[in-house]
C-alpha cells in the first residue's frame, strides 16, 4: 500500500496562489521520509494531500493503487481510522480527559477501548509517562502532552504516521525522545512515517529526505 502522487497541483483561490506544482513522488511501505523546505514552501500542504486530509486541485493521489478522490466519505473515515495516525504541532488533546482516556479516544470510536487499554499502558511506559496516566492535559508539561498525542496517534497501530513539526515546540531533550520513538516504530513495527520538519538533524534521522522549494520537489533521493 504505497502512496503514489502523480503530477499533483494545489492552488488556493483566495488570494489566487499556486502552492504545489507538479509533485510526483512515492512513499513506499515501511519508509521513514522527512519533508524539508523553507517556511511557505508547501510542506504542510503536501503532507495534508498525501494523507487524504486535503484534496489536490489536479493530479492523482493513490493509496494501494486506489485513487483517494474515488473513496466515499465513509470509506475515507474508516481508512483513516484504521490505517493512519496524525501528530501535529498543536495536538488538541481533549482537556477534560485524562492522558489514558485521550490515548484511547480513537479506539473508543470503534468500541475497541477495552482491548486497547493494555497497549495504551505499554505506550505510556515506553514514552516514560506511565506515572502520569490519570492526569489531565493541563497537569502535564508540553513535552508530556506531545507524547500523549503521539500515543493517541499510535493506539490503532496505524500503517502510516503523518506528522507536522512534531518537535516544533519541544526542547532538545524532548525532541530527541520523540525522534527516538519514531525511529523505533519505523524499525520495529515497520510503521511508514512521513514527517515535516525544519530541523536538519531530525530530517536526517529519517531514511530519506524530500526537499521542497516554492512548491516544487528539488530533490528526493531514493
Ligand atoms: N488557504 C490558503 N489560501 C491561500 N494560500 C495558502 C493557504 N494555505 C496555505 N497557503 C500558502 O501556501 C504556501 C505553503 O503553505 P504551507 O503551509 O504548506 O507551507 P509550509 O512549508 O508548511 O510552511 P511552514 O514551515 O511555515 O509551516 C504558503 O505560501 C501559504 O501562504
Ligand atoms: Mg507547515
Amino acid at each position: 500500500m504505497s502512496i503514489l502522487l502523480h503530477e499533483v497541483n494545489k492552488s488556493f483561490p483566495n488570494p489566487p496562489t499556486q502552492v504545489l506544482t507538479n509533485i510526483s513522488c512515492e512513499i513506499k511501505l515501511g519508509e521513514f521520509v522527512s519533508l524539508v523546505g523553507r517556511s511557505g514552501s508547501g510542506k504542510s500542504t503536501l503532507l495534508y494531500i498525501m494523507s487524504s486530509l486535503d484534496k489536490a486541485t489536479s493530479g492523482s493521489v493513490k493509496i494501494g493503487g486506489e485513487e483517494i478522490s474515488s473513496f466515499t466519505q465513509k470509506k475515507l473515515h474508516q481508512f483513516r481510522n484504521e490505517h493512519m495516525g496524525f501528530v501535529f504541532q498543536f495536538h488538541y488533546l481533549l482537556p477534560e480527559l485524562s492522558a489514558e482516556e485521550n490515548i484511547l479516544m480513537p479506539a473508543r470510536k470503534n468500541g475497541l477501548h477495552h482491548q486497547k487499554r493494555e497497549y495504551a499502558h505499554y505506550l505510556l511506559e515506553q514514552f516514560g509517562i506511565k506515572d502520569k496516566i490519570n492526569r489531565l492535559p493541563k497537569q502535564l508539561s508540553g513535552g508530556e502532552q506531545q507524547r500523549v498525542a503521539i500515543a493517541r496517534a499510535l493506539i490503532m497501530e496505524p500503517t502510516y504516521l503523518f506528522t507536522d513539526e512534531p518537535t516544533g515546540n519541544l526542547d532538545t531533550a524532548n525532541g530527541e525522545i520523540v525522534m527516538n520513538i519514531f525511529k523505533k516504530l519505523n524499525l520495529e513495527k515497520k510503521t511508514t512515517i512521513v514527517m515535516v520538519t525544519h530541523d536538519p538533524d531530525f530530517a536526517n534521522s529519517a531514511t530519506r529526505q524530500i526537499y521542497l522549494s516554492d512548491g516544487k520537489i528539488t530533490s528526493q533521493a531514493v
